[in-house]
């Protein structure tokens, strides 16, 4: 992986070069993108990736891959690595789906942000239903084994655990926690570590856009399970914003990046509500400003093809060409 890194590294700035050395910070927004792209903005400032969320429908539309490629280095699985997609019977994997990703992801020279291992939702009822905590450990112990084993030494990084907890920072109610207490966080990374020992293993959630009660919950749980060493690699803050909610993001990141022995934070599933330019000002800045925040993942390309289409969170239009969003972050990067 380290290797495979550093010689993608090398050969990005080889073929970069010509367009790297050409004077940016006079030119407009569009140019900037034009000569750049989001991803080398921001890997120009030391930080490892901006990436998208895709999948096999997605990019499969040429016009999609075209802005993926040219402003993204990274894609995250919209849904095609969840347990419904992988897994939908005991010992019944489907991973068609998610091999696509991965063969479009490594065929382009892009980083994967693999997503996710354990998670309530998009869950199969045959999980869902067990009431035995061996019947569950064995479970969980496969499902990762396979999914993270079968792509081990392509991806960048996993979401091993997703939200995991509620808005007072007490741990949500699901057939893991249940049956298991906490203990399944430390057995799903350890199965995810023994699966893919270079990918770097996150913990994710959504509303952690402020210091509030939710990212103190997951601090301290954090702050458990890394108590002997690194167990949680890092935090990822899903940070679905509403517009005029980026205020507290900056403090949101400081607070997680301080949990003991996280190496990393990330934006994971960035799209806020209207997509003004001032909040999308607000959340890179917050990025920027705390060296752990390694990566920024747009939950998608265009509008019409996010989970919040009707709210126009996104960079670019139905047309796929960019919005005052878009010009915004890249003036914040370039
Ligand atoms: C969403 C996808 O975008 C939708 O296509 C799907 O129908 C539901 O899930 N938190 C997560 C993501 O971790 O996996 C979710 O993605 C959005 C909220």
């Amino acid at each position: 992986m380290k290797s495979f890194f550093t010689a993608f590294v090398a050969i990005a700035t080889i073929v970069a070069l010509p367009l790297d050395a050409r004077p940016v910070a006079e030119t407009s927004a569009l140019s900037v993108r034009a000569a750049t792209g989001l991803d080398k903005l921001f890997k120009a400032k030391g930080r490892a990736f901006v990436g998208t969320a895709s999948d096999q429908g997605r990019f499969s539309n040429a016009q999609n891959s075209a802005v993926t490629l040219r402003e993204f280095g990274s894609v995250t699985p919209e849904n095609s690595m969840k347990w419904d997609a992988t897994e939908p019977n005991p010992g019944q994997f489907t991973l068609s789906g998610a091999d696509a990703l991965v063969n479009y992801a490594t065929t382009n020279g892009i980083l994967v942000r693999a997503h996710t291992l354990v998670w309530h939702s998009q869950l199969p009822t045959w999980v869902s239903s067990i009431t035995d905590k061996t019947v569950l450990t064995s479970a969980i112990q496969n499902h990762i084994a396979t999914v993270a084993g079968r792509y081990a030494g392509k991806v960048r990084s996993w979401d091993v655990v997703n939200e995991m907890f509620n808005e007072d920072g007490s741990v949500r109610s699901s057939v893991f926690s249940n049956l298991l207490g906490t203990s399944f966080v430390d057995l799903s990374f350890a199965a995810a570590r023994k699966a893919d020992p270079e990918a770097l293993l996150y913990i994710n959630d959504f509303n952690l856009d402020s210091a509030n009660a939710k990212a103190k919950g997951l601090v301290n749980l954090v702050n458990t399970v890394n108590a002997n060493g690194v167990v949680i690699d890092g935090i990822g803050t899903q940070t679905h914003l509403g517009a005029g909610g980026a205020g507290g993001v900056a403090a949101a990141i400081k607070l997680l990046a301080s949990a003991k022995n996280v190496k990393e934070v990330a934006i994971t599933e960035l799209d806020i509500g209207q997509a003004g330019a001032a909040d999308y000002t607000a959340v890179v800045n917050a990025c920027l400003a705390e060296t752990k925040c390694q990566s920024i993942t747009l939950w998608g390309v265009r509008d019409p093809d996010s989970w919040r289409a009707s709210e126009t969170p996104l960079l670019f239009d139905a047309n796929f060409a960019d919005k005052a969003a878009y010009t915004a972050v890249a003036k914040v990067l370039a």
